[in-house]
């Protein structure tokens, strides 16, 4: 097994060498399939971290950016651009969300970086309850209610923020009790932590505590949105109301793009949230590209029983500790650490997966139109492996 990393010397100099990164590269993609400059091809169960959700180079995907592109590609924020108008349009009617605006921006953490700052806008306050295990983002705000502390620099913790037990209404509800909290955030279901779905009870006790402490619920749907749980958001399987719902991943299938809706009853202001970059021509033909497929193609329905099916089958392995998640976002827990399992999937099967912050858990997040067969074959795999 090779897997030591080769980069030219020149490479090696040029790069902030952040990232650790598997002797494999990527030079195609089509469907759920990625191929190497060789023609190897990978069975892609990771999506590049969740993005890719409706396959790689999806024609129609295709075909819509690089219209776009033809006609015109960036302007700024301040011109009318349709293409605004119609994402908006299409993705509160699809999500089901039609009493909430929009807010484009490039990236998850900067969506709940305007989220974090619009609560504190609207309340007036600046202490923060996350979750353990919980990650929001590497930018300021976002990175200081991220549950780890080694990617949290001085500077970032400039405001409070409390970090509570999942699944424990108490604490919560004693800290909201104060009446000095900002806002709540909270993932729709946890996906770095190793796929963690909140009890709906919980997602309920959350909402209205936050309602009667004057609190602002912030739903981070980065990873679990955009239909990869069954739901277009992940914690649509509660009966809640989120006031702000920040998304990005799988928005536009690995173009750029992030974005917070914003339930209508906050007011917004000229010059309160802004971004030179955010909802320009392209990311929106991509987003709008994502939403027609996800619509035509049925795919919230399809990750839904496609993903029931998955996890009847995983929890039929022996070896696997526990199975988490719903739809097509799924944690497998093997009760001791995965690192040579994966590496066994990558460089022997040529199937990617995901690891997460917890050591025994692989996080499963492929494209949401993988077929039947893709499953079966990761199965016959996983079991040998
Ligand atoms: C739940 C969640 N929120 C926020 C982020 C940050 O997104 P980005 O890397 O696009 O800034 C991530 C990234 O993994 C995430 O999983």
């Amino acid at each position: 097994m090779n897997n030591t990393i080769h980069r030219p010397p020149s490479t090696v100099h040029r790069l902030f060498d952040v990232y650790p990164l598997f002797d494999i590269e990527p030079v195609r993609g089509e469907g759920c399939y990625v191929y190497d400059a060789e023609g190897v091809r990978y069975l892609d169960f990771y999506g590049g971290h969740a993005v890719i959700s409706v396959g790689h180079s999806h024609p129609y995907y295709v075909s819509k950016i690089s219209e776009q592109l033809q006609k015109i590609s960036f302007y700024s924020n301040s011109v009318q651009n349709s293409l605004q108008v119609e994402l908006a349009h299409k993705l509160t009617e699809l999500s089901g969300c039609q009493d909430y605006r929009l807010f484009l921006c490039n990236s998850g953490a900067e969506a709940n970086e305007n989220a974090l700052k619009l609560a504190s806008f609207v309340t007036g306050k600046t202490k923060i309850i996350s979750f353990k295990k919980g990650f929001h983002g590497r930018t300021s705000a976002a990175v200081n209610v991220t549950d780890s502390n080694k990617i949290k620099a001085p500077i970032n913790t400039t405001f409070p923020a409390e970090i509570h037990e999942w699944n424990n209404i108490d604490t919560v509800a004693a800290s909201l009790a104060q009446d000095d909290v900002c806002a709540v955030i909270i993932e729709g279901i946890q996906g770095i932590g190793g796929i963690h779905v909140p009890e709906k009870a919980f997602l309920e006790q959350v909402e209205k505590l936050c309602t009667q402490h004057g609190a602002i619920l912030i739903l981070d749907e980065v990873q679990s949105g955009y239909g990869r749980s069954g739901h277009f958001f992940g914690f649509q399987h509660a009966d809640i109301e989120a006031d702000i719902i920040s998304m990005a991943k799988g928005m536009a299938n690995g173009f750029p793009i992030g974005g917070i809706l914003i339930h209508e009853k906050h007011e917004a202001k000229y010059g309160m949230l802004g971004s030179t970059f955010g909802g320009n021509h392209l990311a929106c033909a991509a987003g709008i590209a994502v939403l027609d497929i996800l619509k035509n193609e049925n795919l919230m329905e399809y990750s839904a029983k496609l993903g029931a099916y998955f996890i009847e089958k995983l929890k039929a392995i022996p070896q696997i500790k526990e199975v988490r998640g719903r739809g097509l976002m799924i944690g497998i827990d093997m009760g001791e650490p995965i690192k040579s399992l994966r590496e066994k999937l990558l460089y022997r099967d040529k199937i990617f997966t995901g690891s997460s912050s917890d050591p025994n858990t692989i996080r499963l997040l492929p494209p949401l139109n993988i077929t039947k067969n893709e499953v079966d074959y990761f199965i016959e795999k996983f079991t040998v492996a």
